[in-house]
């Protein structure tokens, strides 16, 4: 059965690029300084590149290829491949990450097996700092690893495949000194590409495949000896616990609910702090009573990206041994319009003791989600932040590229914002202002469970600051970034992973 995985390993070679043996050795090349004078490629496929160059048949411009026969008879490599990687001056980690994906969807597209990748064209000196060299390692890797996502578990015919096993870096005049670091953050690189995939591979699970029991039970395989315990909490248990907004939600459904309550607490970690991760896991989303038009409701098979997320990123956090505490909390239900279900207008009462007014049975993660933050609090956990496929609005507000951020107070959303950033998943703090507390009043309970309209993404982190306690807390809403409706020429259609990453990376920095 074949993965959607990605490479197996992403190696680092210090040798100079005429030794590499590979299928294509891959040259980014900006539109600003390599196409204008092609000098030092030219040589490689015997004036061909020189020639594309010239008449501008290459450009340089980003995600822009062209692949060449390698022609000189001391060169191992089979092709070369010229990468845009548009101007030198909008060169950062994420257009690196972006261009390796690129390249390496187009070289499996055209089904080889062994890619190379040569940073040095990227990042100009080959003798940068080890620091410098490994960050960009880290980030080609990521990018490389990425593009090799390719998802056909359920096609028995045309599979598409994944054919590039053998991916490696070339950085050319790495010293002995250098080299074991660039290797380690390529091999970093690797696994959060790796886990950032397995967490798409969850997302595009069709929802009568991965039911909440399913969901828990393929997060206990996916987290087993990554040094992640994961307890699943089965209805009875979740009914001890009272949390009755989890039960609610999942009451229209025949499946019953799961909560995944996963540790990574390493012997000599400090007993603060202890982060705790939160996901949405609704493994489908029809709305409940409040039922979705039929349009695009097939994609609501990926409403438990948020869950993915944080289990994915357990499993990073895990295998690159994070010197914190971390505690995962998932709850897991299906949202359905069965004849158990909740009615608008019933009143449920969470785990907290906080009474909550359903006006729309299809605000439903906001549910789920307070009984575990009151859960992850139970827990002993210091810092919060949640993801979650949360509110449409939060996509009308930021778009497709863009996830939500809001927390309190602003150095906590500002951090894991500026985590964020450098991890690829790019987000916009929105804010908490008091007065939007007004629109989630309820006639007859504490609290309702939406706000209308306007500022829907807020009014849906508003309902979640009600039950984080006085933790610093974060909320992503990733309902816009979760799932592209188009390929990109690094991604393709479907499940991004975001938020993987992030997560993953929040236990390695000083908070
Ligand atoms: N899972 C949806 C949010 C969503 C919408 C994710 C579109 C991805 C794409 C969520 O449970 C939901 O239905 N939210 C409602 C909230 C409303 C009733 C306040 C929404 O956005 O319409
Ligand atoms: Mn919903
Ligand atoms: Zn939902």
């Amino acid at each position: 059965m074949s993965d959607a995985r990605g490479p197996a390993s992403v190696t680092v070679m210090p040798t100079e690029l005429a030794s590499v043996e590979t299928d294509v050795l891959a040259m980014p090349a900006f539109e600003d300084e390599h196409v204008k004078d092609g000098s030092r490629l030219a040589q490689v496929a015997g004036g061909e590149i020189a020639r594309a160059c010239a008449t501008g048949e290459f450009r340089g411009k980003a995600f822009e290829f062209f692949f060449a026969p390698v022609a000189g008879a001391d060169w191992r490599a089979r092709r070369v491949v010229l990468v845009g990687a548009g101007q030198r001056r909008d060169f950062d980690a994420d257009r690196a990450r972006k261009v390796a994906a690129a390249v390496s969807i187009a070289v499996r597209e055209r089904r080889l097996r062994r890619l190379a990748f040569v940073q040095e064209a990227a990042t100009g000196d080959p003798r940068l700092p080890g620091s410098d060299a490994a960050r960009w390692a880290q980030v080609i890797s990521e990018g490389l690893t990425l593009g090799g996502y390719v998802d056909g578990r359920h096609k028995t015919a045309d599979r598409p495949e994944r054919t590039v096993t053998d991916m490696v870096i070339v950085v050319p005049g790495a010293g002995p000194d250098q080299l074991p670091v660039v290797s380690e953050a390529a091999a970093r690189g690797r696994t959060l590409g790796h886990c950032t995939n397995l967490a798409r591979e969850l997302a595009n699970e069709p929802g009568g495949m991965l039911t909440p029991r399913v969901l828990s039970e393929r997060a206990a395989d996916l987290l087993a000896g990554s040094g992640v315990t994961a307890e699943v909490l089965d209805e009875h248990a979740i009914a001890a616990l009272g949390m009755g907004l989890l039960l609610g939600v999942a009451r229209g459904s025949h499946e019953p609910p799961r909560l995944l309550v996963l540790r990574y607490e390493p012997a000599d970690a400090p007993a603060s702090p202890v982060l705790g991760l939160v996901g949405k896991g609704v493994t489908f989303d029809a709305g409940g009573i409040s039922l979705k038009p039929a349009r695009g409701m097939a994609r609501m098979k990926d409403d438990m990206s948020g869950g993915a997320a944080v289990v994915c990123a357990m499993r990073a956090i895990g295998a690159l041994k994070a010197g914190v505490r971390v505690v995962g909390v998932v709850p897991c239900a299906e949202n359905m319009p069965g004849g158990g279900a909740i009615r608008p207008g019933d009143v449920l009462t969470g785990a907290s003791g906080t009474t909550v007014e359903v006006v729309d049975t299809d605000a439903e993660g906001r549910l789920m989600l307070a009984d575990a933050l009151w859960y992850a609090q139970r827990l002993g956990v210091t810092h919060l932040v949640d993801v979650a496929t949360l509110t449409g609005a939060c996509r009308v507000a930021l778009g497709r590229t863009t996830s939500g951020l809001m927390g309190r107070p602003a150095w906590w959303a500002a951090h894991v914002r500026d985590v964020a950033d450098r991890a690829g998943d790019r987000s916009w703090i929105l804010p908490l202002f008091e007065d939007y507390r007004e629109q989630l009043r309820s006639d007859i309970a504490d609290i309702a469970n939406v706000g209308g309209r306007p500022a829907g993404a807020i009014t849906g982190a508003m309902f979640l600051r009600e039950f984080a306690g006085d933790l610093p807390w974060v909320h992503m809403d990733i309902a816009g970034t979760a799932w592209l409706d188009e390929a990109k020429p690094y991604a393709p259609k479907g499940p991004t992973g975001v938020a993987v990453r992030t997560l993953a990376e929040l236990p390695f920095t000083r908070f």
